[in-house]
């Protein structure tokens, strides 16, 4: 038995030790000299090392860890997590542990959410071992910093947003590559995502009132889009992209002028940006997403103009001085990206228009976990893909445009392309 548990099926023999002895213990000296570095910086002011300690803290924890402890995680911990905390989202828990800095009782919780006291006292004892909340005494807790934020609809969405949509799908993925010859796939009309939630209907048009358990499923996938670009640093920075000299200067200020038309703009969250960004400025601002996005506009800078506007079709607005697409692109496979891409070259004036793609570039080493884990959420949702340099350079020269630089910052997942007609 022993024996049979050891030789894996090329008949090699594996320690079985190996499985429950540290993944990788002799970079443990390296890393806590990493993260004793990483540290002293953040306590001294250096924004940027506080995502490298937290890369260095996760890699610690990967080298120390068993690989029968990273499988316990992946396979229990990490799913049941995701499910709890739906389930308490469900329920207003962390509504009601984020509103008073006293400690809630389980019993409390349990008068005002009508759930089982048994229930919630197993649910709270995972989300506290796994970070959502602090334990206090017994069935006792207290909120931190993910309590609240998870008390935000704008963020608590995400979770109903993806296991309404994505969840089957993602277990779907192995049965669908080996069914389809461990091909990538293409079409988003058959892909994990039909597949998972056995629909006909492309992502897009799943998410438009088309799942029967999530009927919100647009609004919250919405919110959803405005969460993933919090936080993180932004082209629209000084430091990052040269708005003032590439954008502003020199673009036409008559009353028609437009600077800015963010093509699938959802609810206007990056040109509202902008604006507060650059209130000075020249031009109009245009937001084009579909009727059913604009409509959920519940309050918008009155300097941002929404315009209903379907991609596939010609581009209405002539001669911008720039076209945006924030995760657009990564959405479709590249015969639908070069539709969408030549729609605006006939829009643009040459020698004045450009396009601004805002997106990951997936280095050919070193890529961080998000990128390569929006990868596979754009594999198996759409068929699509995040892109590498290589790739935006194909994609982009094949429609009569080229890429005159690349802005990427270390801190961030996302670049901006810049487009000029070729
Ligand atoms: C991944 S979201 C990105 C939204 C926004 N640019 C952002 O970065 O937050 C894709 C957007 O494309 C919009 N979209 C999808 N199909 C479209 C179409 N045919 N025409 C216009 N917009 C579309 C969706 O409604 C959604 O707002």
């Amino acid at each position: 038995m022993t024996r049979i548990n050891s030789v894996n099926e090329n008949g090699q023999e594996i320690d079985p030790k190996v499985a429950v002895s540290p993944t990788a213990p002799h970079q443990l000296a390296d890393l806590l000299q990493e993260i004793q570095s990483q540290a002293n910086a953040f306590t001294n002011g250096d924004s940027l090392a506080r995502l490298q300690l937290v890369d260095s803290a996760r890699a610690l924890v990967r080298a120390m860890e068993t690989p029968q402890e990273a499988m316990l995680r992946a396979c229990w911990a990490e799913p049941s997590y995701f499910a709890v905390i739906e389930t308490c989202i469900d329920l207003g828990i962390f509504r009601l542990i984020a509103h008073t800095n006293e400690p809630k009782s389980v019993a409390d919780l349990a008068v005002v959410t009508g759930a089982s006291e048994e229930l919630l006292e197993r649910l709270l004892k995972h989300l506290a071992t796994m970070g959502a909340l602090v334990e206090t005494g017994l069935n006792e807790y207290t909120h931190n910093g993910l309590t609240k934020t998870l008390s935000l609809q704008r963020y608590s969405d995400a979770w109903p947003a993806i296991n309404g949509s994505t969840m089957g799908p993602v277990y779907a993925l192995p049965k669908w590559l080996k069914e389809n010859n461990y091909k990538s796939p293409t079409e988003g009309k058959n892909c994990p995502f039909t597949m998972g939630n056995k629909t006909e209907y492309s992502f897009f048009e799943y998410i438009n009132g088309k799942s029967a358990d999530y009927p919100n499923l647009g609004p919250q996938f919405n919110n959803l889009m405005s969460a993933y670009h919090q936080g993180r640093p932004s082209w629209m920075d000084k430091g990052f992209y040269p708005v003032k000299e590439k954008l502003i200067t020199g673009a036409k200020s008559g009353s028609e002028d437009v600077l800015i038309v963010d093509v699938g703009g959802n609810k206007g969250h990056d040109l509202e940006e902008f604006k507060s960004k650059w209130p000075d400025a020249p031009g109009r601002l245009i937001l084009q997403d579909q009727p059913h996005v604009l409509k959920e506009i519940r309050s918008l800078n009155p300097a941002v103009e929404p315009m209903v506007h379907d991609f596939y079709t010609t581009q209405p607005i002539k001669g911008a001085r720039a076209y945006f697409l924030h995760s657009i692109l990564h959405d479709w496979n590249d015969t639908i990206c070069q539709d969408i891409l030549k729609k605006l070259v006939a829009a643009m004036t040459p020698g004045y228009s450009k396009i601004l793609i805002n997106e990951n570039v997936v280095p050919d080493r070193g890529a961080h976990w998000q990128a390569t884990s929006l990868d596979f959420i754009m594999m198996i949702d759409l068929a699509a893909k995040e892109r590498t340099e290589k790739q935006w350079h194909n994609l982009i020269e094949s429609v009569g445009l080229k890429i005159t630089k690349i802005w990427t910052r270390i801190d961030s997942a996302e670049s901006l392309i810049e487009c000029d007609l070729a």
